[in-house]
């Protein structure tokens, strides 16, 4: 509740949200308040905002009591939350008037014993509260019982006249109660807005923002009689005093520029820059860039970031057969601006689904689920990805390992380079030597998905298109002659490719010998790669025959000036 609340000092920003919050409660006590959707990503800080509220409403005025209740997963029925809704208003009710902040940390949770605490301190109306709730469980009636505890903090306010506050989190959880299923009906929780429509006693509901808008705007119409009070990411100066603050209290240095450009990813979703700086804090002691940049990169390919949103794909996705075109629609979603997708779902002739080899219904399904969930934001004839740098890069990631089957390496080398473009920073390799390798089974494509990572290398290398051109020419007529040939196929082709500053070198292994000393052989009698190449050599390693090539780069360049 309230008191675990982040300090003052801690938390930052949200002045005017504050402000706005708060006046609902002042307003409640007017009578004149109205209430609240407060709608944001996850992690962008509506939790952490409600208690901040709930704990300036409680410490600073004395006419309207705020109520702080969390849907629990621990909660699974109607019945379940009826007491246990309004067992935690009476408490936090009792706490309010006694000002005694310890209450709300109290275990007084049951009804038996909020009834003592109840008639301790002489609230009779609460007492009859406990009973009317119990009594009517026992006559088996769900729905009288929902109903009744909804309006538990309405009924605080006719008896003693005192307004609330109610503030709800996790809300989308009401929906998933076991006992409304039973008269089937699954939103016979909207019942509950009878209790949202008092001017006394406003609700502020948040919680997972795609499920409530689709319940509060499509599956029901509460949503039209409340406030929207959109959430977004910390502005640009707290976002950075956020990291400041973070980075302070584990005792570690960061390169002040460094951090800025971090800091764009996370779009001031706190959430993130909170786990950010939990990865970074193991790193060291004075960071870097580049220190950052791993630790970015481990978050998104295998760390915290990552684990959160392959669960969220998979849970959305539950079908395996539809992952990878699902895989495919949302990194090309987040290449692309919203302005030239423009599909017509009704179309037959969408490109999106014939490109992605699936039907046009189960398109229409994986977009479906994909826009309820939040992961798609559809607007009324586009949709597009939904606005996360973070997951753009965790797609990227995916796509690129499990479609074009690329070796990590190289995918940090990518999106180092876009990260790192636009800031003065530059990578800096001294130690580390860079290095690719990549295993292509022989098919009569082969030769194609080689040819396709010498040209990613050559973009994160720059190196010159004659050059790689020349390189690629000289892959290929090495490849066409073999990759054809059916007893070769499925065999693995190990490629390394090691772009330095002076050669290029291309190392090839195998565990056929037969494959390797066949094209060996037609290595030293290519016509193209002895004048694209400078060096050709086979190598009796312990493990078999390698095949190394080399171009000289620096001969290359000289000869053109
Ligand atoms: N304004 C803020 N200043 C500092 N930390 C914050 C702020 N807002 C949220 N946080 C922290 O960020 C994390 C995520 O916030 P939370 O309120 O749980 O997000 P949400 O409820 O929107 O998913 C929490 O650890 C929270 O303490
Ligand atoms: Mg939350």
């Amino acid at each position: 509740m309230s008191f675990s609340a982040l300090s003052e000092k801690n938390f930052i920003g949200r002045k005017h949200e504050i402000e706005t919050l708060y006046g609902v409660a002042l307003d409640a006590g007017k009578g004149t308040a109205s209430s609240v959707f407060l709608s944001g990503q996850r992690g962008v800080g509506k939790t952490e905002l409600l208690k901040q509220v709930c704990r300036l409403i409680f410490l600073g005025q004395n006419g309207v009591m705020p109520f702080f209740y969390i849907m629990s997963p621990a909660i699974v029925s109607v019945q379940d939350f009826a007491l246990d809704y309004s067992c935690l208003f009476i408490s936090q009710w009792i706490a309010f008037h006694k000002k005694e902040h310890s209450l709300l940390n109290g275990t007084a949770r049951t009804p038996e014993s909020v009834r003592i605490l109840a008639e301790k301190s002489g609230a009779s109306w609460a007492v009859e509260t406990i009973e009317d709730l119990l009594r009517i469980r026992a006559s088996g009636n769900v729905l009288e019982l929902f109903l009744y505890a909804s309006k538990v903090p309405f009924r605080s306010h006719v008896k003693t006249g005192v307004p609330a506050t109610v503030i709800i989190d996790e809300f989308q959880k009401i929906r998933d109660l076991a006992g409304f299923d039973a008269e089937n009906n699954k939103n016979l929780w909207m019942l509950f807005e009878e209790a949202t429509e008092s001017g006394h006693v406003p609700h502020i509901l948040t919680g997972v923002k795609a499920a409530l808008e689709d319940m509060l705007y499509n599956k029901t119409a509460i949503g039209h009689s409340l406030d929207l009070i959109s959430l977004h990411g910390l502005g640009q100066a707290d976002s950075l005093s956020l990291i400041a603050s973070l980075i302070d209290q584990c005792q570690i240095s960061v390169e002040k520029d460094a951090i800025r450009s971090f800091a764009e990813k996370f779009d001031g979703n706190p959430a993130y820059i909170r786990n950010f700086v939990q990865a970074v804090r193991r790193s060291g002691m004075n960071l870097s860039f580049d220190d950052l940049w791993k630790a970015y990169f481990s978050a998104v390919s295998k760390g915290k970031f990552y684990t959160y949103w392959l669960s969220q794909l998979r849970m959305y996705m539950p079908q395996l057969d539809l992952r990878k075109a699902s895989l495919k629609l949302l990194y090309q979603l987040g290449n692309r601006s919203s302005s030239d997708m423009s599909p017509n779902l009704g179309n037959e002739s969408f490109p999106l689904a014939g490109a992605l080899s699936i039907s046009m219904k189960e398109f229409e399904s994986v977009v479906n689920t994909f826009q309820t969930s939040g992961i798609m934001a559809a607007n009324f004839s586009t949709f597009e990805l939904m606005d996360d740098r973070v997951l753009n890069d965790v797609l990227k990631v995916l796509y690129n390992k499990e479609v074009l089957k690329k070796p990590l390496a190289m995918i940090e080398e990518e999106l180092a380079k876009e990260t790192y473009q636009g800031h003065k920073y530059q990578p800096v390799r001294t130690s580390e030597k860079p290095l690719f390798e990549v295993t292509i089974p022989i098919s009569p494509k082969a030769e194609l998905i080689a040819v396709n990572a010498l040209e990613k290398i050559a973009g994160v290398h720059n190196i010159p298109a004659d050059i790689i051109g020349q390189i690629q020419i000289a892959v290929i007529d090495l490849l066409s002659n073999i990759t054809a040939q059916k007893k070769f196929e499925g065999i693995n082709m190990h490629w390394k490719f090691e772009p330095l500053e002076d050669t290029f070198a291309i190392e090839l292994k195998s565990a056929s010998e037969d494959f390797m000393s066949r094209i060996s052989e037609d290595a030293s009698a290519n016509d193209f790669i002895k004048r694209y190449l400078d060096e050709i050599n086979m190598e009796e390693a312990g493990s078999g025959t390698k095949l190394i090539l080399k171009k000289d780069l620096k001969k290359h360049l000289a000869s053109k000036a």
